[in-house]
Parts: C-alpha cells; structure tokens; sequence
C-alpha cells in the first residue's frame, strides 16, 4: 500500500488484488485535471499494467466531486493549436492506457464527473455513481465554446449510439444519475458510498479480462455509424437544424459535429486524432476566449461575492414581504419560497394576494406532472406563503420588496406603511424598473436601508437580479440584497443608481435602434433577423411587441416631464405615439403590433407597416448587425464612464443575463477586448459618420484605445 497525503493520488491494494485509486488534490476543494494529478494518476496506471497482484482498479475520489474535468487556468492560456494537440494527445494516451492494460477499471463515481472527469469514467470499463441529486455526469465543454478533447466525442457515441450522443455533446447537457443511468451515461447506481466501492469491486471480480467495446474485433456504434442508413439521414438535416439555431455564432457547435460524423467513419485511433485537431480549433478560437472569460471567470467572481461591500457579515432573509402580488411579485414569492424562506405576499385584496399564491402552486403542479418535483413539495413550497390584503402581517420581515405599479406615489405609500411594520433594521427594495432609486427612497423613514432590487421576467427563468445603490444605500443594505440573491440561487449584479439603471438603459439603447431602423426605411423582417444573425435571442421590434410599446412610451413621456428641457430625445418618440395612440398597435397582448397575432400563437408581419415606414434603399447585411449590437455597447461603456456600473464582470454578465446579449461575445465590453480597442473606435466613427453620433466613440474608449488597454 502506498498511501501519502501529500500527492493528489493515493492508491491502496486489498488483499483480493482490487488496487483503489483516489483523487484527492492537495489545497483544493474539487479534484481537476492538471500535472498534479496526471503525474499521480500515471504512476497508479502503471502499478495496474505492471504490478502482477493487480487484478483490477477503482478509481474514485475523497472529495465531495470525483473531478470536474481540466484546469481552465491551463485550457484559457493556451495559445497555440499544437500546445492544444499536445495537452488532448497526452490526456487520450494516458486514458487509452486505461482501457488497454488488460485489467478491469471501474469509475466509482462519488460525486459530480464533469468534462475531462467523465471523459476518464469513459476510458474505465464501467462506470457506477453515487444515487444523490447534486451529483452530475456529463460533457458541458460546449457551454464555453469549448470540446472534450480525451476521446468524448469518441467514447460516448460508440457507447449510447450517434443520435444520443450527438445532442448531450452539442449542448453540452450533464444529467442527474437516474437520468445518467437511463441514457446510459453510467452503467449502476449505488445508495452510498460504501456500496458504491463494493459494487465497483464486485464487477471488477466478476470481469477480470474486461476490454472497451471499441476494442473487440467486429465491433459495431449501437444504432450504426456515420454511413448507416439511419445516421446519414441524421447528417442531411443535423448541421442545417444546429445552424438555423445557433446562426454560425459558435464555431464548436461545428467542430463537435464533424469529430462525431468523422469519428463514425473511421477506427477508434483516427478518430483519436480527429478530435485532437478539432479540440484544438476549439481552444484557440475567440468564442472559447469570450465564453471562458465571462461564463467562467466572471461568473464565478460574481457569484463568490466579487461586487458584495467587504467586510460586513452574511446574511440570511428569514421572512421576506413582497407588496403586490401581480407578475412580478408572485414571482418573486415563487423563488424565495424554492429556498425555503417564509414570505408574506401583499395585495390591495385578499383575492389578489390569494392569486399572486396560485402562482406558485400552479408551477408546482407542472413541475410535479413532469417528474421535476415531489408530491411534498408541492404542498410545502406554497405553504410558505401567507397571502394577505393587512400590512400589519409583514411584522417581522426583514427584506420588503415591493412590486406594485410602477407610479412614484403608490410607491411612496407603501413604502411607508411597510416600513412602520416590519423589523425596523430591515432592508426595504423597490423592483422598479426605471425610477431612479435615490428619488424613491426620500419616501422612506430609512433610505440607508433602501435599495433596489431589480427582478427581469420571468422572475422563475430569468438568472440575475440587478441591485441598485441608492445615494443613501448603506454598504450593510447592500450586501443583505446581495446575499439574498445568492439566497434564491441567481446571480446579482450591484450598480449605482440613475434613469434606467444599467440594464433598462442598455435594452432601451437597443429597442431604439430597431425603432430607427424601421424609420429609416430598412425592411422589418432584416431588422429582426439581423438581430438574430448577430446572435441576440429576439429581433428589437418583437420584442417591443412582446413587452408592448405602451411599455417604453410610458417610461419616456415619464423621463420627458422628469427632465424638462434636459430631455435627450431617443429618436423613436414620435413612431411609438403614431403606433400606440393612432394606429392602436401597441404589440402582442392585444394581437397586434409590429406583427399580427392569430389565436394559434402564429404571427406575420403587419402589411400596413410598408404605408406608414415606407421601405428605402436597404443598408448592407454588416451595417444593420453591427447598429444592433454597437447601439448596446457604447450605451454600456457610456454606463461604465458615468459609473453606473463599476466593473466588468458586472456589465458583461449584466448584459448577457438580462439582455441576451449575444452571448458568443462574452458580454458588451469583452466584445470591445476581441473586436480590438483601436478597430472598435474606428468602426463606431464610421457608424457615427454615416448613421448618427449615438454611435462616437465615448472618451474611456478612445483613451484606451491610445493606451493599448483592455476591459479586465
Ligand atoms: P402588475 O400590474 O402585474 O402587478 C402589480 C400589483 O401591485 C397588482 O397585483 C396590484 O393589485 C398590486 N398593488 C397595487 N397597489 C398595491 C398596494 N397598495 N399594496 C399592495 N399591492 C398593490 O405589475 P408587475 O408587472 O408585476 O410590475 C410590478 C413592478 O415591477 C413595477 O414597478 C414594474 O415596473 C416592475 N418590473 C416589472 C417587470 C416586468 O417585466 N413586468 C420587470 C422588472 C420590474
């Protein structure tokens, strides 16, 4: 036995010859794939080839995960393709060793085997995982632009067939077990973990030559190759049906597809090497960059509290009050009660309230008729919500979010009727979405516990929450938004206060240009599609109907009587008075706007449209993609100089998780980082010349710019 806690691998020999290897990385909370590990785990490979006691392995690890796949420090670094070749080919030769040595290797899957980590329970001959909902298995290598470079694009097809495999690689989705076993992503199940080891030892008993199926002669995909009549007939349409999604966004979503087509061709060695080349074409293009830096960095960051005011205690809500129980509210009591926390939800009526509760169960109804929740649950998730028309009853509440109409007064009210019930060193939260929360906060006994929380709808989908310093918001109000955030699982930005915050500002930004597209002359349909093309998920003006343009105009004629003379016309004003007010198209929820609705849920565009925005000479394809996008991005950066938002990690998260902005960027500002400082400042000069001077360059850019900076 060769036990030393120094070294991320142990391995222990038993007296039936089962040699147990275990990950345990020195330091670190979860095992991942680096030279630490590999110089361990090769060591251990060769005690099974070479040590004549060895009659089979278990690999498994002593941390919460078994190991969650390649260090991204590594992979982000890597610069040139043959450095990409180098990594995959030496992490395959090392897992084909594996599958090789002649003895049987079991992956007793503890906990979470993602990426690189599945890959390896890939290359075992078996794979058993331990039965608890937070473990994980699978290949999300494509959610960062990225592949599985030691052999998953090879192992999996030859092992659940082509047409299974194909989907879980392009999505990169990972599975829970009882899933994972019914795919047949793991071959058993066991209760605990000390089933988990005598299971892995009894199959290695029971097998004692086992070999990989791609290993014995005659060996045949499950389902059929790449030339099997079934599987070709997948190839004719499955680029074009990836394409029509992803728009040619993601060049992973290609590469994943030809090592898999390829794979089904050829011996499982070419296939190999097939997929070293792709990996590496993955790992040095921009997208993976992008998607790295903001989906993995800066989403870690913020989610570890990167934006939280330092140096003040967590918190924890232990009774919220939501005031009003319309969608928003509901919502929001929907998220809170999911974690378990007791929440009063407030209406002008016990009916309304009672509605606002409905919500909930009617969720829970769904998810239960789909096998996503249990019977318990349902009936103990809406038991947490008191519904009531009495604000006495939010005595006790330590965080108040109101959600009522969006009208400065009816705000100013229930402020403060709230605020003389509820535990008086609460933290009280307007989910306005444009009026500035310094203004609302003068309603408040307490405006250094008065903040911003800003829900995007669905409140239940929608990842992030934004939350707004006021002028008086206190570092302490801040950080208890910000850890009810982490609280309900999403993901908070914090930005400082101003008309429209950071994200209404940068969608009105892009609703506009849309508007302006349509004014001038350019055709709907390219509108929206261009918008599509450059990766945003909905056109600007269906999207101005799904909202409805009663939305934005109200909200100007607002800023208009807030501002006066200092009112910065947007351009679209007078198209949204002529759509809402004369034309009576104010979008979807009357079934008519840009487009018209029919009762099926079809849609076409609006034929009185062509006489009231007659169409002009059309702009180039370039021209429309690059207004819809440039539009959002110098509003971000003009945010970003003003101070609204005061990092990048916020603004690019920010962007992408409320906004959709396209996500193969990165965010607004790592756009600006790959688009190259200098080219971005001449591009928006030349869009400024031609089309307006929303687009000039802001000074920050053309600063950096001079100074060769980037957004870090
Ligand atoms: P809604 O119209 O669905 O709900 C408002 C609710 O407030 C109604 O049920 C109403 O009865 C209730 N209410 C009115 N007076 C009240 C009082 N004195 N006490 C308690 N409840 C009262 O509105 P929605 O869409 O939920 O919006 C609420 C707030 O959230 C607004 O400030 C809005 O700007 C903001 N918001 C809305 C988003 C959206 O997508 N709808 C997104 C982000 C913020």
């Amino acid at each position: 036995m060769t036990t030393n806690n120094e070294q991320a691998v142990h391995t222990s020999l038993d007296q039936d010859g089962i040699l147990t290897i275990t990950f345990d990385m020195p330091g670190r909370s979860a095992n991942v794939l680096n030279d630490d590990l590999s110089d361990g785990f090769t060591a251990a490979i060769a005690e099974i080839e070479s040590n004549n006691e060895v009659k089979g392995a278990i690999l498994t690890s002593a941390k919460k995960d078994f190991l969650v796949g390649a260090d991204l420090d590594k992979v982000f670094a890597i610069e040139k393709p043959e450095e990409a070749m180098a990594l995959a080919d030496g992490f395959k030769a090392m897992l084909r060793r594996i599958e090789l040595s002649g003895k049987p290797v079991v992956a007793a899957l503890n906990g979470s085997a993602l990426g690189g980590g599945y890959e390896l329970a890939l290359a075992c001959h078996y794979r058993i995982a331990l039965s608890e909902p937070r473990v994980q298995v699978g290949l999300p290598e494509a959610k960062l632009g990225l592949l599985p470079g030691g052999g998953g694009t090879q192992r999996l097809p030859r092992m659940i067939g082509i047409q299974k495999a194909l989907p879980l690689l392009l999505e990169g989705k990972s599975l829970r077990p009882d899933k994972a076993l019914s795919s047949k992503l793991v071959d058993e199940l066991a209760d605990n973990k000390d089933e988990l080891l005598s299971k892995a030892k009894a199959w290695c008993l029971a097998n004692p030559s086992a070999k990989q199926p791609w290993d014995v002669k005659g060996f045949r995909f499950p389902g059929g190759d790449s030339k099997h009549p079934a599987v070709a007939q997948l190839w004719a349409i499955a680029p074009s049906m990836t394409n029509a999604k992803t728009q040619d966004n993601f060049p992973v979503v290609v590469d994943i597809m030809s090592c898999v087509f390829e794979g089904g061709l050829v011996d499982f060695d070419t296939a190999l090497s097939a997929e070293s080349r792709y990996f590496a074409h993955a790992v040095t293009s921009q997208t993976a960059k992008n998607m790295i830096s903001t989906f993995w960095y800066q989403l870690n960051a913020l989610n570890k509290g990167a934006s939280r005011p330092e140096g003040i205690p967590q918190t924890t809500v232990k009774k919220l009050g939501v005031l009003g129980a319309g969608m928003m509210g509901a919502g929001i009591a929907y998220v809170a009660a999911k974690v378990g926390i007791p929440v009063v939800l407030k209406d002008v009526s016990q009916e309304s309230a009672d509605k606002g509760k409905d919500y909930s169960a009617k969720i829970m109804d769904k998810k239960v008729s789909r096998g996503h929740a249990t019977a318990a649950k349902k009936e103990e998730l809406p038991a947490l919500i008191t519904p009531t028309a009495d604000a006495a009853d939010l005595a006790g509440c330590d965080l108040v979010i109101e959600a009522v109409f969006e009208d400065r007064s009816l705000k100013a009210k229930v402020t403060q009727e709230a605020e003389a019930v509820m535990d008086q060193a609460g933290v009280f939260a307007s989910n306005t979405s444009t009026l500035p929360i310094t203004g609302l906060s003068k309603a408040s006994a307490r405006p250094d516990n008065f903040v911003g929380l800003h829900f995007f709808s669905p409140v239940d989908k929608m990842p992030l929450v934004e939350i707004i310093r006021g002028e008086k918001s206190s570092p302490a109000a801040i950080a208890k938004a910000f850890d009810f955030v982490l609280q309900i699982k999403k993901t908070p930005i914090v930005v400082n206060d101003g008309r429209g915050f950071f994200t209404s500002r940068v969608f009105t930004s892009y609703i506009a240009e849309g508007g302006l597209l349509l004014q001038e002359g350019q055709h709907p349909r390219r509108i929206d599609m261009a918008a599509i093309k450059a990766g945003m998920p909905v056109g600007p003006l269906t999207v101005l109907d799904e909202v409805s343009l009663s939305t934005p105009l109200t909200i100007i004629e607002q800023n208009q009587k807030d501002l006066g003379d200092a009112y910065e016309a947007i351009g679209v004003e007078d198209m949204l008075v002529k759509m809402v007010r004369e034309l009576d198209r104010a979008g979807k929820k009357d079934q008519k706007g840009f487009y018209d609705y029919d009762a099926q849920g079809g849609k076409k565009l609006w034929p009185g449209l062509a006489e009231h925005f007659p169409l002009a000479e059309q702009i180039s394809e370039q021209d429309l993609e690059d207004r819809l996008l440039f539009s959002q991005v110098i509003e971000s950066v003009k945010a970003f100089e003003e101070g609204i938002v005061t990092n990048v990690a916020d603004t690019n998260i920010g962007s992408i998780f409320a906004l959709g902005f396209a996500p193969q960027h990165g965010g607004v500002l790592q756009f600006i980082n790959a688009y190259g400082m200098k080219s971005f400042v001449a591009r928006a000069e030349e869009l400024a010349t031609q089309y307006g001077k929303r687009f000039t360059p802001p000074a920050l850019l053309i600063k950096m710019a001079d100074a060769n900076e980037t957004f870090v």
